[in-house]
């Protein structure tokens, strides 16, 4: 993993709270990454649990990152699809960065900022996929024979690339692989169409003759 300090565990907490942990202790640096082979208190976005037994990939990315960014997260799905696709896995996104296999959740992301870095949290069902009541689960072992480590390595050289790369060019790939692009989302209470993300990473929706920017988590798909 050159470019990267690797921290691994068998079994820990969670890496978001440990990667948090040495950040107000002062020991994180930049391209830090924590990993565990299982975790007892994963944590989703939505403060849902992550059920994080043994044989999935669940690792915590360390970056400088002075101020908050909100085209990160599109980098960061970008960057997981783009990792899939070099086993051959052809993968969609669902805004913002829920990454799916056949219309299953495959792959979540959790962005922390905290102090000068960010915490980008990301877990893969690799060998198990709990079943979770919000949506339904797969992993990638149904598609692709795939080992860990160079799941882990692949995925930290995507990340460097992508979150490189001149924004354009991940709103174009995010473009190409996110689901539901011009159909119906519920924003407000209401059906808006989904139109794309604009070169700040805002999401940009339609309703009627008038098109608006979305910021945050207000999309239900
Ligand atoms: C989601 O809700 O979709 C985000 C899930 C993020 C899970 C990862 S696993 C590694 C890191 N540690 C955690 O406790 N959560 C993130």
């Amino acid at each position: 993993m050159a470019g990267y300090k690797v921290l691994s565990f068998d079994k820990i907490s969670s890496t978001q709270n440990y990667a948090h942990d040495m950040i107000m202790g002062g020991t994180a640096s930049d391209h830090t990454v924590v990993c565990a082979a299982a975790q007892y208190a994963g944590r989703g976005r939505y403060r849902r649990k992550w059920v994080s037994h043994h044989g999935n990939l669940y690792a915590s990315f360390i970056f400088k990152s002075p101020e908050r960014d909100p085209r990160l997260s599109y980098a960061v799905a970008v960057a997981i699809v783009d990792t899939l696709a070099s086993y051959g896995i052809d993968a969609t996104i669902k805004w913002p960065n829920d990454i799916l296999l056949d219309g299953k959740k495959v792959s979540g992301v959790l962005i922390e900022y905290a102090g000068r870095f960010v915490i980008v949290g990301i877990g893969i069902n690799v060998h198990s996929n709990p079943t979770v009541d919000e949506y339904k689960t797969t992993k990638l072992d149904k598609y692709a024979e795939i080992e860990l480590p160079d799941l882990l390595s692949q995925l930290a050289k995507k990340l460097d690339k992508w979150i490189g790369a001149e924004f354009d060019s991940v709103r174009r790939f995010w473009m190409d692989s996110a689901m539901g692009l011009n159909g119906l989302v519920k924003y407000r209470g209401e059906m808006v169409e989904l139109v794309g993300i604009n070169d700040s990473g805002a999401l940009v929706v339609r309703r009627g003759p008038e098109y608006f920017l979305v910021h945050g988590d207000e999309i239900l798909m």
